[in-house]
């Protein structure tokens, strides 16, 4: 497929659905061989399939991001398969459980800190050094506006999403002479199915109209227009840009 990222390589994580799917969908399209690797090996098969139906190329790989040796073995497989590295969208991660700070179960928030932030910590830490051996890349993590402001009730989400900006800008400074730039997105609500999730422990309209009243724009984002950001966020356009955290947010963060 001709495009703006020929040749290039992108691995998207968490691309068995939502963000993460149109987020390979968008980079195969503009020509990347794309790496799809979720926990989820069927939904990474179908987002394969919804790629190479469009004449775009996609290999899928189980992988488990807070394990070191599956991480290594997706980073490894973007290399065996298409020669290099060039981009990696680090986009997997969990809502976690509800419940306020004081209540919230030990258990469940290193198990949050765990699959959503260090997860970004490998992801990067294999990323890097084929990106160098690949002269340059460009690496985008998907944190969330709870990684901007706090998010009542969701402590251990919150806490990954902000430590995320953390190690985002400082692996963009480690190597922003070593021709990898590494950003974040800020996502506000988007419809996916981690949204439905959250859509069903509330009234249906109770929900609907949270979501109106969070975004200035009055709507839920959608799963495509977070995609583009990581497309722009990777290619030339963005040369300059690294260490930034970048709201699609609808407005939320500008409240
Ligand atoms: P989703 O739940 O639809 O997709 C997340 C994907 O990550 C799933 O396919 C899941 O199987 C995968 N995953 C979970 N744990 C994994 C692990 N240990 N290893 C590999 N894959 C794993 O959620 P969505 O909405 O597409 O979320 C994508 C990212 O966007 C997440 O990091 C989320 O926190 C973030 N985000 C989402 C927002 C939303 O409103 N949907 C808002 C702000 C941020």
């Amino acid at each position: 497929m001709a495009g703006q990222f020929e040749g290039k390589t992108a691995i998207v994580t968490g691309a068995a659905g939502g963000i993460g799917r149109a987020s390979a969908i968008a980079f195969a399209r503009e020509g990347a061989g794309v790496v799809v690797a979720d926990l989820n090996i069927e939904g990474c098969e179908e987002t394969v399939g919804m790629i190479t139906a469009a004449g775009g190329t996609a290999v899928a790989i189980k992988t488990d991001v807070s394990k070191s040796s599956d991480v290594q073995a997706m980073v490894k497989k973007a290399v065996d398969e298409f020669g290099g590295l060039h981009f990696a969208h680090n986009n997997a991660g969990i809502e976690g459980a509800v419940g306020m700070t004081a209540d919230y179960d030990e258990n469940e928030w290193d198990r949050v800190l765990t699959i959503n932030l260090k997860s970004t910590f490998l992801c990067m830490k294999y990323e890097i050094p084929e990106m160098i051996k690949a002269d340059g890349g460009a690496i985008v993590n998907t944190a969330s506006i709870a990684g901007m402001v706090g998010y009542m009730t969701m402590p251990a989400y919150s806490a990954s999403k902000h430590g995320m900006l953390g190690l985002t800008k400082t692996a963009a400074l480690e190597y922003a002479t070593k021709g990898v730039r590494v950003n974040a997105i800020c996502p506000g609500g988007v419809q996916t199915p981690m949204v439905d999730r959250m859509r069903a422990t509330q009234k249906k309209e109770e929900f609907e109209a949270l979501i109106r009243a969070m975004h200035p724009m009055g709507r839920i984002g959608q799963p495509e227009e977070i995609a583009d950001v990581a497309v722009f966020l990777c290619s030339d356009k963005a040369s300059f840009i690294t260490g930034q955290a970048l709201a699609a947010d609808g407005g939320f963060v500008a409240q």
